[in-house]
């Protein structure tokens, strides 16, 4: 696998990759690899001749008191799993790189990044998809992988791709679960054993929730119990727990189309989210 942090170098090695017709999945992450990540890096593989991984942890997409100087940083390790998965390049730039003239252009993320996320973290979603627009002109990639974990990211990004029409495939992988529920996710290495402990009580209270809706139970009932559940565990504030149309995220008020059960709420510093589909019957 190649580590490349120069844009030259980047055009050269993707030429090379896509000689005799070989195609390019790609894989944007802000590193502090996990195996939600490895699932991804996994479905690239079948989708495409050649696998392109990024490691970018992007200022833009973090608001002023959120955790961009603490969040985890590992290259070496994340490049020898990447490695190991079977990817041909790390993309790796640096800030100069990345916004060579202090990201003075950006792009204003679609209607469904308002609300939910978009509401808990204003400005995130205009980040997220300016540098991916922008990792994506870096790489020209057939196909994009990213994880339903950040489900309304990858609304946003579908979106984002069929209006400005990208010339890219996008792809959303499943959510991957530690044994006892919680979903993967970088930010879980800032959970003490207490939090982590007590964090399982997210995907338990959402899981309840979703069942409970598919059966048939007042939607308002079930969010409420599942707020409840989250504070009792010690989830503290709760940004939302709330059911959304799968696919455009408008509001839904009873279950009457296929729908998405989304949580955010914090426990101590570390802010968790975690979605689930809900079908009706
Ligand atoms: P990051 O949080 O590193 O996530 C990179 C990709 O991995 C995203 O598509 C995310 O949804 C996916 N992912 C994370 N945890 C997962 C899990 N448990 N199961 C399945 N997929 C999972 O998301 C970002 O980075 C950034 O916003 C980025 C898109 C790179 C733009 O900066």
């Amino acid at each position: 696998m190649q580590i490349i942090r120069d844009p030259d170098a980047l055009d050269e090695a993707l030429a090379a990759l896509r000689e005799g017709g070989g195609t390019i999945a790609f894989v944007p992450t802000m590193g502090a690899l996990h195996a939600g990540h490895m699932a991804l890096i996994a479905e690239a593989r079948l989708r495409a001749s050649h696998v392109v991984a990024s490691i970018f942890v992007n200022p833009t997409q973090f608001a002023a008191n959120e955790d961009l100087d603490s969040y985890p940083r590992r290259e070496a390790g994340d490049a020898a799993m990447l490695e190991a998965e079977g990817c041909a390049i790390l993309w790796a730039p640096d800030l100069a790189t990345m916004y060579p003239d202090g990201a003075q252009a950006s792009l204003r993320a679609p209607a469904v990044a308002e609300g939910l996320d978009g509401a808990a973290r204003p400005g995130h979603f205009d980040g997220v998809a300016t540098v991916v627009a922008r990792l994506f002109a870096q790489v020209r990639p057939d196909v994009a992988l990213f994880g339903e974990k950040d489900y309304q990211q990858l609304a946003v990004i579908r979106r984002l791709v069929c209006d400005l029409g990208l010339p890219v495939e996008i792809v959303g992988v499943p959510t991957q679960r530690d044994a006892d529920g919680l979903a993967l996710s970088s930010r879980n290495a800032y959970l003490s054993d207490e939090e982590r402990a007590a964090a399982r009580a997210l995907p338990r209270a959402l899981g309840e929730a979703a069942q409970a809706i598919a059966e048939g139970a007042p939607v308002g009932d079930a969010l409420d119990k599942a707020r409840a559940r989250l504070a009792a565990a010690g989830f503290d504030p709760i940004d939302y727990v709330a059911l959304h149309d799968a696919e455009t995220l408008a509001p839904m008020a009873a279950l009457d189309r296929p729908a998405r059960l989304l949580a955010a709420a914090r426990i101590g510093r570390t802010r968790l989210i975690d979605n689930l589909p809900v079908a009706p019957a």
